[in-house]
């Protein structure tokens, strides 16, 4: 592999034989004489891998302006987190120039030594990026091709590859597919529980990439990820502050945990039926009213970026957090790669928080279902033996390898690629936004659209890559689009709410998925004629909703004795399980809350517009009994109300 080299030299001619020098030992160079010339390649050419700098450079051509150090190898990662950066330099002691421990490695100018360059800067990529211990020893053992005495049954496809019936089982996925899906006994494939060998150095490698202290891979989503981390930092009766509109899986960790969860409502766009990020300010007073009541809080999650692409001014979040001794959780289910492109810097790692869960199957190359959890706490160590126990609970005992192994392939594209990928992902999203908005009836919607009032001073940005379109114009419902556009058209979109359709542009989008995309809107325009906005949409959109309080903790009321009930006789009552109309996934109850009419009517309107709620089976609400609400009521397990903002 012919690596790219951005070597910086402030004397043109110097550069360009050094240059040459270079290419004739295999690497591809490109030549800067200033920070301003490098600043604008690395921006535009993300193929680049390597910077080879002198230590002082000017910032412009002829400029008398330089940077230096720790300075200069700062601005770079700026742009670029992923590059490799080596000194190339006459300077013989660098101890003098304060470097920040941001550099891979030094040649001195003096030696000429360019075979050396050569082979260090490849060797060091590779050792840093470009490989994936674990998928290529899975490759290495499935290419052996021994005979199995071990699990699982189909014994490398041998049990179905001729069957009747299962034959095209085989032939579907392929004989690699089998091959590689191996049991847990094969040594040379490491152990996920107990990382020794090249699990545990494709989790570093990830560390590395993803700007993580400590990386760990599961194999349950990142809903996995999220009650491992929940049950490590919170015991009975510890505090936790959480977006109400977080993921189900942070809601099952505190019931697990027996956490007591303080609720932070999000704003809310009534005009698009969108939650958005929780106010900064109802953080900082929420994180202030808790601790002064006497909660042990210890821990806030908040989700970055949402469903739909609003991002947090996260690192200013962290550092108040942080000011009050509280640990925070970022879930970036949904935000991956943030760390590969500046376009979404600062990711929750690079923005000091202390853990962060990621999907990479959701935004990256990874199979369905393989997350991450990057570890940044300077305290881990202390607790790193009750984090592995609580991922053993979590955690299958057999993982699927091809998994593990697309973890680790998603990684090194990411690091090798990542940046050139989401470039033309950033295009591709701005060439459908023109596209959609030149339809007339359809409207991306902008970061003030989709904002409500109470975070418009939060220095929330938008990522451009998550397009919510305004639909209402067309006459047609959210549904019926989503309908069209799946029956007709063969396009599976991301989510709707009552009046928008969401859709995501990734690393694997193309014009062709672009365009096909705009000529289907564009046959739904034509054939909507004159239709007018649906009046069901109208009834969600003015729709308002107040939650109540909770009354038990989630862990007693999950585990009370209950019975089911209509939902018109449950005002009153105290649920004992998850009520969640989907969309938006906003919990409207959790176990332990009281259920009131405000919350039933809330219900029956998502009901009644055919909204999908997830928890009330056949319209029935499971809520505790009379007689454990007094029992626990008598052994003074109800909850203080904490008024929060
Ligand atoms: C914010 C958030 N966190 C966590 C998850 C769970 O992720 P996974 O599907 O990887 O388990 C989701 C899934 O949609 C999510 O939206």
């Amino acid at each position: 592999m012919a690596y790219k080299v951005l070597l910086i030299n402030p004397n043109a001619r110097d550069l360009e034989s050094e240059m040459r020098m270079l290419e004739e030992r295999g690497l591809q160079m490109v030549g800067a004489t200033c920070f301003k010339e490098a600043y604008d390649l690395l921006v535009k050419d993300g193929t680049i891998h390597v910077i080879l700098t002198e230590l002082i450079i000017p910032v412009k051509k002829r400029s008398k302006e330089t940077l230096s150090g720790a300075e200069l190898f700062g601005r770079f990662l700026a742009v670029r987190y992923e590059v490799n950066i080596f000194l190339f330099t006459h300077e013989t002691d660098c101890a003098q120039f304060n470097t920040g421990g941001l550099i891979n490695g030094y040649f001195h100018k003096g030696e000429e030594d360019f075979d050396d360059i050569a082979a260090k800067v490849k060797a060091e990529v590779i050792s840093s990026k470009d490989r994936a211990p674990f998928f290529e020893t899975l490759v290495e053992y499935a290419r052996m091709d021994k005979d199995a005495w071990h699990t699982p049954g189909h014994s490398s496809g041998d049990s179905v590859k001729n069957s009747e019936y299962a034959g095209d089982f085989f032939r579907f996925f392929g004989e690699n597919l089998f091959q590689s899906d191996i049991s847990v006994s094969v040594p040379m494939l490491d152990s996920l529980l107990e990382p020794k060998g090249v699990i545990k150095e494709a989790q570093e490698l990830a560390a590395r990439a993803f700007n993580s202290r400590y990386t760990f891979f599961t194999t349950n989503g990142t809903s996995t990820s999220n009650k491992v981390l929940i049950q490590t930092l919170l015991k009975p009766g510890d505090a936790i502050l959480l977006d109400r509109n977080c993921h189900k899986s942070v809601h099952y960790g505190v019931i697990v945990a027996g956490a007591e969860p303080l609720y932070l409502m999000p704003s809310v766009n009534n005009t698009y039926g969108i939650f958005g990020p929780v106010p900064k300010q109802r953080i900082i007073q929420s994180m202030d009213a808790a601790l002064k009541a006497g909660k042990r809080l210890k821990v806030l999650i908040l989700t970055n970026c949402t469903y739909d692409g609003l991002i947090y001014d996260i690192k200013d979040i962290v550092e108040q957090a942080h000011a009050r001794g509280i640990k925070v959780i970022v879930d970036e289910a949904w935000f991956g790669y943030a760390n590969f492109h500046r376009a979404f810097y600062p990711s929750a790692m690079a923005a000091g928080a202390d853990y962060s869960t990621q999907s990479t199957h959701k935004t990256m190359s990874a199979f369905s279902q393989a997350s991450m959890i990057h570890v940044q706490d300077p305290e881990f160590e202390g607790i790193r033996e009750f984090f592995q126990e609580n991922f053993n609970m979590q955690a299958s005992t057999s993982p699927q390898y091809p998994m593990i192994a697309s973890l680790d392939a998603a990684r090194r594209q990411m690091a090798m690629e990542g940046y050139a990928l989401l470039q033309r992902t950033l295009e591709l999203a701005a060439a459908l936004k023109k596209s959609i908005n030149a339809l007339k009836k359809f409207r991306v919607l902008e970061l003030e659209d989709l904002l409500s009032d109470e975070v418009r001073n939060d220095g929330i940005r938008l990522d451009p890559t998550k397009l919510t379109i305004d639909v209402s114009a067309s006459g047609y419902s959210s549904k019926e689009i989503e309908h069209l556009l799946l029956t007709k058209h063969n396009i599976q979109i991301e989510k709707s709410t009552f009046n928008t359709i969401t859709v995501l542009i990734t690393i694997g989008s193309n014009y062709s998925k672009l365009n096909r995309l705009v000529l289907a809107l564009a046959n739904i325009q034509r054939m909507s004629g004159a239709r007018r906005e649906s009046e069901s949409a109208k009834t969600l959109r003015d729709f308002k909703l107040s939650l109540s309080r909770i009354r038990f903790l989630p862990r007693y009321a999950f585990y009370a004795a209950s019975e089911s009930v209509p939902m018109r006789d449950a005002a009153g009552r105290v649920a004992t399980a998850m009520v969640v109309p989907y969309p938006p996934g906003i919990p409207l109850l959790v176990p332990g809350q009281l259920i009131t009419e405000d919350i039933l009517n809330a219900l029956m309107t998502y009901r009644d517009y055919g909204v999908e709620i997830h928890g009330a089976p056949d319209g029935l609400l499971k809520v505790m009994t009379p007689a454990e609400e007094e029992r626990l009521a008598g052994q003074g397990r109800e909850m203080t109300p904490l008024e929060l903002v």
